[in-house]
């Protein structure tokens, strides 16, 4: 068994502004990676320009990255970072932000470089410094070293092999009051697929599962909010960052597994979020595992069964109905992945892909 988390994570309100001087302290000037709007109205650029800004470190904004963020996004965020003369990366938003920030740092440092580098398992990881600020409660992309790009001429979404761990994380639930309630649906509910897909895999350990645990603690406390819809509170929001954050260390330690595997030609096909993509197979994964493993993990998190999960999924992200060619594709290319099947907990077969799919 071995456990290594090397980001440094302050969790904790106002905490880029608390910790300004070590955020500052990576380099000169940083390239702020995000998206188009969240990070403008939930005042994280500004806490976070203000926290360079007193110590001196300049900054660029790119702010470029779109949901499940292209191959070509990043070499563009790699060229703004390379005119910019940046000597580190904050990414700031959901996964989609923080995957592009790992991988824009990595290419900056390979100036030369074609894109194929991204995805060259036998290339030097080499990237400059990374911060990650998560403002969705769902990835745990600031505590893991992943980074998942689509590549548009294949189709299909994928983990770049190049393993990169931010130094430091900073997360403060304030940045999660002003998001949409249905990215707080989604996100927490990739989290919480995180939680049981690390759990039920053939590579958890007891360390990894007393974060699964950790986790489920916490994102049980502020589920009901989340299913209610009534108004977040700031506890519900830190509740919601920490369940994702230690489900962020669980799965950077087992990886996940067929719910993730399966829902991404769902993502790429139809759109559909990650998160509710993933929960579409939750249930039907639940069913195929141990009944002692999947009682534990339901009472753990607050479901009296599967069912009640289910409804639970129903009433937070709606289950939409996912064209047949595309949940073939689903299976197909699950079966395709001899490394995912192989960590869950049972013989998959396809029949059982099926069951899992609905089909
Ligand atoms: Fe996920």
């Amino acid at each position: 068994m071995y456990f290594y988390m090397p980001a440094k994570v302050y969790c904790e309100n106002n905490c880029v502004r608390k910790h300004a001087k070590e955020l500052a302290s990576f380099g000169k000037k940083a390239l702020i990676v995000t998206g188009k709007h969240s990070a403008f109205q939930n005042g994280s650029i500004a806490d976070v320009q203000a926290a360079l800004d007193d110590h001196g470190v300049a900054s660029a904004v790119f702010n470029e990255v779109e949901e499940n963020p292209s191959v070509d996004t990043v070499m563009k965020g790699r060229d703004r970072g390379i005119a910019e003369e940046a000597d580190f990366v904050i990414g700031i938003g959901g996964g989609s932000p923080m995957d592009a920030a790992k991988a824009i740092a990595l290419m900056i440092r390979q100036k030369d470089a074609g894109a194929d580098y991204l995805y060259d398992s036998t290339a030097l990881t080499d990237a400059l410094p990374v911060v990650c600020i998560p403002t969705t409660c769902g990835t745990g992309s600031e505590v893991t070293a992943v980074s998942v790009l689509t590549r548009s001429n294949l189709r299909s979404k994928g983990s770049i092999p190049h393993k990169i761990f931010p130094r430091l994380s900073l997360l403060d639930g304030r940045y999660l009051l002003s998001a949409p309630r249905r990215v707080i649906a989604d996100t927490s509910y990739d989290a919480l697929c995180h939680l049981y897909e690390s759990w039920l895999n053939t590579k958890a350990t007891d360390c990894s599962r007393m974060c699964v645990d950790a986790g489920l603690k916490v994102w049980r406390r502020s589920r009901k909010a989340v299913y209610n819809g009534t108004d977040l509170t700031l506890e519900n929001c830190n509740d919601m960052l920490l369940a994702s954050m230690f489900a962020g260390i669980a799965i950077a330690h087992t990886a996940t597994t067929l719910p993730h595997g399966m829902s991404y030609p769902v993502t790429v096909e139809t759109g559909m979020p990650h998160g509710k993509a993933c929960g579409y197979f939750l249930t039907g994964y639940l069913r195929e595992t141990d009944p002692g493993e999947t009682a534990y993990l339901l009472n753990a998190a607050g479901f009296a069964d599967i069912d009640a999960l289910e409804d639970h999924y129903r009433a937070t992200c709606g289950r939409d109905e996912v064209p047949v060619p595309v949940l073939l594709k689903s299976i197909s290319s699950t079966l395709g992945s001899p490394a995912k099947l192989a960590l869950a907990p049972f013989g998959v077969t396809e029949a059982a892909l099926y069951r899992i799919a609905g089909l």
